[in-house]
């Protein structure tokens, strides 16, 4: 398996990546122009593992941000395809993602949220070290005029 950040998608790789947001959640549908906006943006990162024919079976992305209390990251959308889970490769992401930080050479608070319910992810996430946070997550979605 090899991991590296995506800077373009072919028609394939799209629809391969429009399979691992099934998997992430039945009510969400992978956008074209969406996925490139991703790739455009120069704090979204799009990591993506492959298998030995180029296939993409897994991928992250982490969303970098300045405020005035310093620098944070954000990882999402973690997730790897049903047969290939369980071998190491949500690991391999997410310690990908962190080593990118680290490679910057500048310094982060990386935050992640997953419900409860997702078991596996919950346990990785812990695993790796991150801790829960006592806080509300508000959300609202707001459309274009
Ligand atoms: C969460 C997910 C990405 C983990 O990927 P994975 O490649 O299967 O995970 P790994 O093999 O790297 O396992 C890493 C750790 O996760 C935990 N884990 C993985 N599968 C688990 C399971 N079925 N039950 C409990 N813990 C599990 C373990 O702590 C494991 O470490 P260990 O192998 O040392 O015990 C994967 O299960 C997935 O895609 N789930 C569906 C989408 C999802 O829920 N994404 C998270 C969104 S927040």
């Amino acid at each position: 398996m090899k991991i590296t950040r995506m800077t373009s998608c072919t028609d394939i790789e799209f629809r391969q990546i429009e399979v691992l947001v099934g998997v992430l959640s039945s009510s969400c549908k992978a956008n074209r122009d969406v996925i490139d906006e991703v790739l455009a943006k120069e704090d979204s990162h799009l990591f993506v593992a492959r298998d030995a024919d180029g296939r993409i079976v897994g991928m992250t992305t982490m969303c970098c941000f300045t405020i005035p209390t310093g620098r944070h990251a954000t990882i999402e959308d973690v997730v790897v395809l049903p047969e290939c889970q369980g071998m190491g490769l949500g690991r391999k992401l997410v310690q990908y993602a962190l080593q990118y930080l680290k490679d910057s050479g500048l310094s982060y608070k990386v935050g992640l949220t997953s419900k409860p319910t997702r078991i596996a992810a919950n346990a990785l996430y812990r695993s790796m070290g991150f801790k829960p946070k006592e806080t509300n997550v508000y959300t609202l979605d707001v459309a274009g005029v």
